[in-house]
């Protein structure tokens, strides 16, 4: 989620009113994925990298997020989403930590969405917290060193229960990763829109998964080998067309 910033520049506005905004696109978003049967949405909110803004901006991101999370769990619980964080959360305040907490808890039996909040969370941070993790059950003996393969690995990241993203959507025009989920995202299809994050809606969700729809995943095969099994496209085809109707 990127551009709240130069969103609120372009209207003359506070970095903070962005980020406000910011959360309305959140809010359509969200129900907009409840809707079409999407399992999984991670939304990177907040980056290890963030922690180094100006204390003033970091301070306010976090009252936000605090506000977001209070407010809109009742409704997360209605809707059936299951809220559930990635990241180093211990740097979040305890108040912010708590309400998280309390959020994930209140909404852990449902079975619609899950919605993942990355929060303090990058993708080499995912990776130094997993081998340290490994590297201390090698030496205890839980595992053997020949053992360590992609699946062990996958299993000590935070993403350890999710699957891999099908689809990457970044907003702002930017052509990076910035340290989002770095092994997760190998063979995810990724959508880059010009659009900053406040500016967002289900409609721009939509494009992005017609984008989507209209591409092979090949993961390293040939064409005439994905063409017998689909690879998943099938599945995000039935999904967009339960809302908005088929396109194709
Ligand atoms: C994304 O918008 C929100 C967070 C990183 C918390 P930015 O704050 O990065 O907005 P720009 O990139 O300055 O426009
Ligand atoms: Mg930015």
């Amino acid at each position: 989620m990127d551009g709240n910033g130069r969103w609120a520049q372009q209207r003359g506005m506070s970095r903070i009113a962005g980020h406000q905004e910011g959360v309305e696109s959140v809010r359509d978003t969200v129900e907009a994925c409840g809707q079409l049967g999407v399992k999984y949405l991670t939304l990177y909110a907040f980056s290890t990298e963030n922690w180094k803004r100006p204390e003033e901006e970091v301070s306010l991101l976090m009252r936000l997020l605090l506000r977001a999370i209070r407010d809109e769990t009742d409704r997360l619980y209605r809707n059936n989403v299951r809220m559930q964080a990635i990241g180093d959360i211990d740097r979040l305040p305890g108040e912010v930590r708590n309400e998280l907490l309390e959020g994930i808890q209140k909404t852990k039996e449902n079975n619609g969405l899950t919605l993942v909040l990355a929060l303090s969370y990058s993708g080499r941070w995912d990776l130094v917290q997993a081998v340290r993790r490994i590297t201390r059950d090698v030496a205890d003996g839980s595992i053997d060193h020949a053992n360590v393969c992609e699946d062990l690995i996958g299993s000590y990241l935070s993403t350890a229960a999710m699957p891999d993203p099908d689809l990457l959507i970044r907003t702002s025009g930017e052509f990076r990763i910035s340290n989002f989920l770095l092994w997760q995202l190998a063979y995810s299809e990724m959508v880059i829109t010009e659009k900053y994050w406040p500016s967002f809606r289900r409609g721009d969700l939509y494009d992005a998964i017609r984008d989507y729809q209209r591409r092979e995943r090949r993961f390293g095969l040939v064409s005439e080998q994905v063409k017998r099994t689909g690879n998943g496209k099938g599945f995000m085809r039935r999904l967009f067309g339960r809302v908005a109707g088929s396109e194709e």
